[in-house]
């Protein structure tokens, strides 16, 4: 049983990463709104652009940059490289690291290696573990917890919510109750943070309100604009069953664009900052969809503490162009900084964005 599990995961884990390199499985249409939105000029910057520091601050760890690299693989031999080469990368950058669903080192210590391997090669940088919400829902054993964040010595652990994804995904797990429930007694017990994710559809104000409730101290919004995994699942679901969707061709292009658009979710957590001040603390993660140091930038000033990136940098490594790629990414977010007169990471917080006519 534990073996054909094992085969199931690693050709779901296997798949997951040649689609998204192979398929077009982006949002029709969907962006991530970020190009509504430009900086106000500053003809006297009275900066040195020399002088320009990225550095920061994630959970309270300084960090060489406002980025980090999302949660992606781990799981199958061949995933040991993957995350080897995205270890190396974020502590060249000194950058925050989550690994990929942390589920199949629990069921099978064989697998350790590929999560285990991220540590070795960044010793000096916050890493993140990760688990699924239908996980958290059937109830994480303390020994499991320890044995995810052990393996990593972690930083904090991710939760990742993805009722879209198992939804279309082949063999998903649609049980999603008691997720909040489980999740408040991670919270209370787990001896780091803990962060609440999406993979692509987006954190709404009300769901982030209970996240938080239940004891969650970072959102990543991941939200619409970057990858479907509603189009990932489905591509998995047609090569196993054939062409005949579940649903009916109208609802599907919808279902396939399902999600809050990565821009609008952090509007929702400003407003959830401003109506819920016993929350106010709470640091956002920008995700979905980035792909440039403007859009980095973006986020900082809409209010977001960082921003990640899954899909752009697993095409970079394929590419060999992963450090060349970040380094463009904070060379971009550098000229924003400049030319909007922000010698720091703070200052670019407080600069002004309007919204395109
Ligand atoms: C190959 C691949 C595998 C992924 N696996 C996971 C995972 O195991 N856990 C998770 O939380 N997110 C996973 N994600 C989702 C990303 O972390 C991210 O939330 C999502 O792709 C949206 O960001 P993007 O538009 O920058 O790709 C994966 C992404 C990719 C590209």
């Amino acid at each position: 049983m534990i073996e054909r599990t094992d085969n199931i995961t690693i050709e779901r884990k296997h798949s997951h990463v040649e689609i998204c390199l192979h398929q077009d499985v982006g949002f029709n249409g969907k962006t991530t709104g970020f190009e509504r939105y430009e900086f106000v000029h500053n003809a006297l910057p009275e900066i040195s652009f020399a002088q320009i520091d990225l550095s920061t601050t994630f959970l309270g760890r300084k960090i060489g940059a406002p980025f980090m690299i999302s949660s992606m693989t781990g799981g199958y031999s061949a995933a040991s490289r993957l995350n080897q080469r995205l270890a190396e990368a974020a502590e060249h950058f000194r950058i925050p690291l989550g690994v990929g669903s942390m589920r199949q080192a629990l069921e099978n210590a064989s697998y350790r290696e590929s999560f285990s391997i991220v540590r070795k090669y960044a010793p000096s940088v916050q890493i993140f573990a990760n688990i699924g919400a239908p996980e958290v829902a059937r109830g994480l054993s303390r020994e499991e917890i320890s044995t995810m964040l052990d393996m990593l010595e972690a930083d904090g652990l991710i939760v990742h919510l993805n009722p879209a994804q198992e939804l279309f995904q082949p063999e998903g797990n649609t049980d999603f109750r008691h997720v909040l429930e489980q999740l408040g007694n991670i919270t209370a017990t787990i001896p780091v943070p803990v962060i609440a994710k999406e993979v692509g559809c987006g954190i709404s104000k009300s769901a982030a309100h209970k996240l938080l409730q239940a004891g969650v101290k970072v959102i990543d919004v991941a939200g619409a604009g970057g990858i479907s995994w509603q189009k990932v699942e489905e591509v998995r679901y047609t090569r196993q069953f054939g062409q005949e969707s579940r649903f009916s061709l109208e609802a599907l292009d919808e279902l396939l664009n399902w999600g809050i658009p990565t821009a609008q979710c952090l509007a929702a957590m400003n407003e959830l900052k401003n109506e819920f001040p016993e929350h106010a603390g709470f640091e956002v993660v920008a995700s979905g969809g980035i792909s440039s140091g403007i859009d980095i930038a973006k986020s900082l000033v809409l209010g977001a503490r960082i921003a990640a990136s899954a899909g752009q940098i697993l095409k970079a490594l394929h590419a060999e162009n992963l450090e060349k790629t970040i380094e463009t990414w904070l060379n971009d977010l550098r000229a924003v900084m400049f030319l909007s007169g922000a010698a720091t990471i703070e200052q670019l917080r407080n600069k002004h964005l309007f919204i395109k006519p």
